[in-house]
C-alpha cells in the first residue's frame, strides 16, 4: 500500500452540520487509479465524506468544514477553490440515476457546453460517441440519440450518468451507492465497468453492500459514527481487520 500514488489526501478533516459533528478527525489517503470503497452502517458519514471531495456539502446550509483535503497536492478546503473546475475534475454519480428530461444526446452535450469543451457538430458527435463507448452504450444507443433518456432502463440511465461524468475528462469519479436501484445482473455489469474505468480514473465508491466492496474495490475504508476506523487493502480489511469494530461489522454483527 505504501508504494501507491496518493490522489486525495484528507488531513484532520472535521465536518459539522450545525452542532452535529458528522466527520471527526479524518485522516485518509485515496490511492490513484484504483477503486476505494467506503463502507459502514447507515448514518456513519460515508456520503458526507464523499461529498467533501468535490465540495458538494457547500450546498448544505449550516455545514462547516475544518482541516485539509488535497487533490494532487492542491487544497480543496479553500474559499478560492474554483468549484466548477473542481467538480469537473472530481465528478459524481448518485444513487438514483439523475438523467435530465432531455435526449440522450443532450444529456451528454449539457456538460460539454457548460465547460465549453467542444464545438462543431462533428466534433461534438465524436465526443459523445467516445463517452458512450466508455460506458458500453454506443452500439445500443447510436441509432436513437434523440430519444429521451428517461425512457432507458435504469442500468442504461446509470451508465449514461457515468458517461456524463467521464465525457468531461475527470480525474476522480465519486459514486454514492450507484447500484442500489439496479438488479443483481445490472449491478455486476456496472461493477465490471468500474473495473475498466479504474485504468484511467481514481474511483471512490460508497456502498452498503459489503459483497460489492469485496468484489469491486482495491482498498476499503470502514467508517463508524463519523470516524474512519480502518483503511487498508480490501483483502486485508476483509480477511484480517485490525480493529474490533471493523471485524464485527464485516462479520455482520451490526449495520
Ligand atoms: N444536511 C444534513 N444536515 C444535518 N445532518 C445531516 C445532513 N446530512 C447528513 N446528516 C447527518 O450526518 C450523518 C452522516 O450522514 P451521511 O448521509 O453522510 O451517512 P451515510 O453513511 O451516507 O448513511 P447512509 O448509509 O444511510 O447513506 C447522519 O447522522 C446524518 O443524519
Ligand atoms: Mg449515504
Amino acid at each position: 500500500m505504501d508504494q501507491m500514488a496518493v490522489k486525495i489526501r484528507a488531513k484532520d478533516l472535521n465536518l459539522f452540520y450545525g452542532d452535529f459533528h458528522a466527520l471527526q478527525d479524518i485522516q485518509f489517503s485515496v490511492p490513484e487509479k484504483a477503486i476505494t470503497a467506503l463502507i459502514g452502517p447507515s448514518g456513519c458519514g460515508k456520503s458526507t465524506l464523499l461529498r467533501c471531495f468535490n465540495r458538494m456539502n457547500d450546498l448544505v446550509e449550516n455545514c462547516r468544514i475544518t482541516g485539509s483535503i488535497r487533490i494532487d497536492g492542491q487544497e480543496v478546503v479553500d474559499d478560492r477553490t474554483d468549484l466548477i473546475a473542481l467538480r469537473k475534475k472530481v465528478g459524481m454519480v448518485f444513487q438514483r440515476p439523475n438523467v435530465f428530461d432531455l435526449s440522450i444526446y443532450n444529456n451528454l452535450l449539457f456538460g460539454l457546453r457548460i465547460h465549453r469543451m467542444v464545438s462543431g457538430k462533428d466534433r461534438i458527435l465524436a465526443t459523445i460517441r467516445w463517452g458512450l463507448e466508455q460506458v458500453g452504450l454506443w452500439d445500443e444507443l447510436k441509432d436513437r440519440l434523440n430519444q429521451n433518456a428517461r425512457t432507458l432502463t435504469l442500468e442504461q440511465q446509470q451508465r449514461l450518468c457515468i458517461a456524463r461524468v467521464v465525457i468531461l475528462r475527470p480525474e476522480v469519479i465519486l459514486l454514492d451507492e450507484p447500484c442500489s436501484a439496479l438488479d443483481p445482473i445490472a449491478t455486476m455489469r456496472i461493477e465490471e465497468l468500474l473495473r475498466e474505468l479504474k485504468r484511467d480514473y481514481t474511483i471512490v465508491i460508497v456502498t452498503h453492500n459489503m459483497q460489492q466492496a469485496a468484489r469491486v474495490s482495491d482498498y476499503t475504508g470502514f467508517m463508524y459514527l463519523g470516524r474512519l476506523i480502518e483503511f487498508g487493502t480490501t483483502s486485508q480489511v476483509f480477511t484480517n481487520p485490525r480493529d474490533r469494530l471493523t471485524e464485527n461489522y464485516i462479520s455482520g454483527q451490526f449495520g
